[in-house]
């Protein structure tokens, strides 16, 4: 195979193998703290009525209706291509943003473009996130938003996979941070930096808090586990189970008390998730492996149903909260299970 196509054939295992992990419900085998160390505080007399629920978010300079959205996984091949063509069709009819996986294929080979650019004609007005890793510069970044006419640029750090890939494919050198210091100062849309299913430390938000990106998206375990996908692609450095849940990286941006806009993503199934996350702090929320699983599984239509009866459900969720919007529902407060507590306990130091 020409190194083009060796690339495809990557694109197309991680989608193949992004579905078979959700299929086998892997991704309900991790330790660390799930949405379950976390509950609600029953709020029995909300003193509100459903209709002046407002779920707006205001964050990357936008005003989104819902706080959640379809997040990066493909593009590049033909199957990605095709994947991500019915998720902009979603997108658009949902009204939800939606990312790319990465365009850096596109950015190699840029016969790939059109795939890319044919989903700003398919969701015209929608909001949507250009992806690359984070080694790319600025002329690779500036690239990638024109090509997709994006509304922001994530950038995703990836440490875990790259070692994890086959000798000869991933990377060995990550010095990131001044790289994506440069694209967040020149860029001219908000800058996220995304981990990929490994998670945040507070350490890492205090790194990130010294840049100009605008956001960041813990990316934790719970969901898709890119170290299973590549040793199944052949890498030979099995990594178990590694990094931080997306509870625990949430935890971890109080502590750090990051003033970025805070994404989450990782294991995002169900309503309840997305609630919880917020109520962690987060301001946005998305989901990749179980959107791609409802598409392949059900098709669009079942998975439109689905993200519209996700928005329904949020505002009973806010409801059964008695907040009338975000702001309210960030001041609730949650109770964390005895291991949830000593996570905390112990990385409070
Ligand atoms: C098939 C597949 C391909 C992915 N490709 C990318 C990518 O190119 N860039 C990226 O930033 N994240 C990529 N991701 C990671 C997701 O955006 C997300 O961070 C991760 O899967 C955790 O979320 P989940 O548990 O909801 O899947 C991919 C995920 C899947 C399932």
């Amino acid at each position: 195979m020409r190194e083009k196509e060796i690339h495809q054939h990557r694109k197309d295992e991680h989608l193949s193998l992004g579905i078979k992990y959700w299929k086998n419900q892997r991704n309900e085998h991790f330790s660390g703290l799930r949405f379950s160390d976390v509950r609600m505080v029953p709020q029995g007399l909300p003193e509100l009525a459903l209709d002046e629920i407002d779920l707006s978010v205001r964050a990357l300079n936008t005003r989104f209706e819902q706080p959640f959205y379809i997040e990066a996984m493909t593009g590049g091949s033909t199957f990605g291509d095709k994947i991500n063509a019915q998720l902009a069709e979603i997108a658009a009819a949902q009204n939800l943003p939606m990312a790319v996986g990465s365009q850096s294929i596109a950015i190699k080979y840029p016969e790939l473009t059109a795939g890319f650019q044919k989903l700003r004609k398919i969701n015209p007005d929608g909001f949507m996130f250009a992806n690359l890793g984070a080694h790319h510069n600025l002329e690779a970044a500036k690239r990638a938003v024109d090509m997709l006419e994006a509304n922001a640029l994530e950038l995703h750090i990836n440490v875990a996979q790259e070692l994890t890939m086959k000798n000869g494919e991933g990377d060995r050198d990550f010095y990131w941070l001044e790289n994506i210091n440069e694209i967040a100062n020149k860029i001219n849309v908000p800058l996220i930096v995304k981990e990929v299913g490994f998670g945040f430390s507070k350490e890492m938000f205090h790194q990130l808090s010294q840049t100009a990106v605008s956001a960041i998206n813990v990316g934790g375990k719970g969901g898709t586990n890119f170290a299973w996908i590549e040793h199944q692609r052949g890498g030979e450095f099995e990594l178990e189970d590694y990094g931080f849940t997306t509870v625990e990286s949430l935890l971890e941006a109080q502590h750090a008390q990051t003033q970025k806009t805070l994404i989450a993503t990782g294991g995002i199934t169900a309503v309840s998730d997305i609630v919880k996350a917020q109520l962690l702090g987060a301001d946005l929320v998305s989901a990749a492996g179980f959107v791609l699983h409802q598409l392949m599984e059900n098709g669009s239509d079942p998975l439109q149903m689905k993200l519209e009866n996700w928005k329904k459900e949020l505002r009973r969720y806010y409801a059964l909260q008695g907040v009338k919007n975000k702001a309210a529902l960030k001041k609730r407060p949650v109770l964390l299970s005895m291991e949830a507590q000593y996570f905390l306990e112990q990385r409070r130091k």
